[in-house]
């Protein structure tokens, strides 16, 4: 074993017969390059909204639901994406872990929210798994965009300024009194809504 070592050390210390230093620098500089400009903008088209509405429109709401809402039009004209509030979920991992058990990965995949009903039946473990992300990082993706510090407390409804002042002092998180913001809420029973 050491000398197999001590072996590939020696071919990868010694200089390279074929190629100048020159080249192979310029070389590994250039294939950095693409590589990481590949590896960033397939990173950035996994953030755009078409890439979540490719699985996330056909037979199920959470676009056309946003579309609805003060986070799609306002009168400032700033809009939040998917990936704005969400951060794309883990499912390359699914797959992966799919893969093992099941040649049919893209069948299952689609096949969990696919039809408006099974979208329904799972709307509220969704929804929970996207509450308790949220309610961890102290709704990291709505501050954002959002800060108490930089509202104006003397604009906002009576029973905003009220909640507000007070969440401030009681480290309410946004998601505990803003649920169902961007799209229909789920079945909500026994869910405690401040
Ligand atoms: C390859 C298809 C596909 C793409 C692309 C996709 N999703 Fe999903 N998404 C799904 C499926 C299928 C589920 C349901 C998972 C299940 O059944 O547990 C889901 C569930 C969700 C949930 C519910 C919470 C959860 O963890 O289950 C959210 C939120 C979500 N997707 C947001 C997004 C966003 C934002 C993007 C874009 C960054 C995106 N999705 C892109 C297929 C997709
Ligand atoms: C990309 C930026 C962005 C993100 C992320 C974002 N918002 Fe907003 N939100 C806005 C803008 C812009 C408005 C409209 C402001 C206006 O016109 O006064 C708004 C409006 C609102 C309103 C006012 C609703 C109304 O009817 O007046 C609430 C409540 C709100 N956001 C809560 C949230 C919560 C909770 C989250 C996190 C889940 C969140 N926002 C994430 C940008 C964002
Ligand atoms: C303790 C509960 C509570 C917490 C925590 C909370 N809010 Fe609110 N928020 C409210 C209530 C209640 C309203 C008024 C809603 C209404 O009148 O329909 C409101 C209204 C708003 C509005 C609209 C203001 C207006 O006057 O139009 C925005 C924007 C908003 N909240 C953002 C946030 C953000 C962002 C966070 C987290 C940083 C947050 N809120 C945390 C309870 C809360
Ligand atoms: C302004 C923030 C915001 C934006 C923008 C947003 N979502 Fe959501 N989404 C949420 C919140 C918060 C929840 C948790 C459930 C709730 O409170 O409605 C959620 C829940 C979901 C769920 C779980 C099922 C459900 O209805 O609860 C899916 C799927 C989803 N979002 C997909 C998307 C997709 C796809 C987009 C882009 C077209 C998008 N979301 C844009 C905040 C947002």
């Amino acid at each position: 074993m050491k000398r197999w070592l001590a072996r590939y050390w020696n071919v990868l210390r010694r200089p390279s017969v074929h190629f100048s230093l020159g080249f192979l620098t310029l070389g590994g500089f250039i294939a950095g390059i693409i590589f990481w400009g590949g590896f960033n903008t397939a990173l950035e088209a996994t953030n755009t909204e078409q890439f979540c509405i490719g699985c996330h429109e056909m037979y199920s709401h959470p676009y056309q639901e946003l579309k609805d809402t003060i986070h799609y039009t306002n009168r400032s004209g700033v809009r939040a994406v998917c990936s704005d509030c969400h951060v794309p979920h883990e499912w390359t991992h699914k797959i992966a872990r799919k893969m093992e058990a099941s040649k049919e990965v893209w069948g299952w995949l689609f096949n969990t929210i696919d039809t408006p009903e099974k979208f329904e039946a799972k709307r509220r473990t969704m929804a929970e798994r996207e509450w308790r992300r949220l309610k961890a990082n102290d709704s990291l993706e709505c501050r954002n965009c959002h800060q108490f510090d930089s509202m104006d407390f003397t604009l906002q409804s009576a029973r905003a300024k009220q909640a507000h002042s007070t969440a401030l002092v009681a480290d309410g998180t946004c998601i505990d009194c803003h649920k169902g913001i961007a799209h229909k809420l789920p079945e909500m029973s026994g869910v405690r809504l401040r």
